[in-house]
Parts: C-alpha cells; sequence; structure tokens
C-alpha cells in the first residue's frame, strides 16, 4: 500500500504513506517504494518538501525514514509529537 497526498499546492508540499506486508519486511521493499514515491513527489510533481510520519516504535519506519532523507537531499530534525507517539521527518528535494 503507497500513497501520495499533495497537502499545499502554494507550498508545494506532499506526504507519503506506505506499509509492506510484515511477512516481507526487511527485503527492500519499504525503501523502494518510498523512493519511487518520492521520485513521484518530487519530479512528476515538482513538489518541494514532502513529508512522512512514523511511530518511533516501528524500527523498520524509522530506518526507512532515515534512508529516503539521506537519498532525497537536505533534511531536518525530527519532530517528536508525543501526543500521537508520532514522529515527522520530511525530505527536500536538494535544488529547490
Ligand atoms: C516501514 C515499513 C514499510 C518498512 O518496510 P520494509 O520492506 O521492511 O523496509 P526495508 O526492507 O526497506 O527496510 C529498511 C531498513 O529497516 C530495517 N527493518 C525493517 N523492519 C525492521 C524491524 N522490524 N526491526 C528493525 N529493523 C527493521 C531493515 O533491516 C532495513 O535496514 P537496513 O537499511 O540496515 O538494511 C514496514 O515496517 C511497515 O509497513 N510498517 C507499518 C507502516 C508504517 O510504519 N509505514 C511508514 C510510515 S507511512
Amino acid at each position: 500500500m503507497d500513497e501520495l497526498h499533495v497537502r499545499s499546492r502554494g507550498q508545494r508540499q506532499g506526504e507519503i504513506i506506505y506499509a509492506v506486508h510484515p511477512r516481507v519486511w526487511g527485503q527492500g521493499v519499504g525503501t523502494a517504494i518510498g523512493q519511487e514515491l518520492l521520485s513521484t513527489g518530487f519530479e512528476d510533481l515538482e513538489l518541494h518538501r514532502i513529508y512522512a510520519t512514523c511511530d518511533p516504535r516501528n524500527l523498520g519506519s524509522a530506518r526507512v525514514l532515515g534512508k529516503l532523507r539521506k537519498m532525497g537531499g537536505t533534511s531536518s530534525s525530527h519532530r517528536a509529537d508525543p501526543g500521537r507517539l508520532a514522529r515527522l521527518g520530511h525530505v527536500q528535494h536538494p535544488r529547490r
């Protein structure tokens, strides 16, 4: 399952959501999906910044986010949201 939502057309921001069946976790599928979504968002939709949230207890999810940020260019630090136990990260296009 994967989704790319444009959250702000004016600010060119989007959000990606993805999930992989637990039977195939750890085989690179999550990272590949994330890369594909970033490519669509940055190249096809010309977004400048793409967000993703993850539960910090989900180590695989946090790891995928970290890898995507490195691939995508500059990044801000995570912003913790204790209320939802969510962690927000974003990937910024390196030249925008
Ligand atoms: C996040 C998720 C998509 C990762 O999918 P995946 O196919 O396992 O991802 P990858 O195989 O690309 O794994 C990336 C890294 O995380 C590690 N990893 C995966 N599952 C892990 C786990 N349960 N515990 C620890 N590390 C884990 C992998 O070993 C890999 O590490 P590496 O880069 O050192 O090789 C999957 O865990 C998932 O569907 N989670 C629930 C939904 C979710 O949290 N979505 C993300 C936010 S929208």
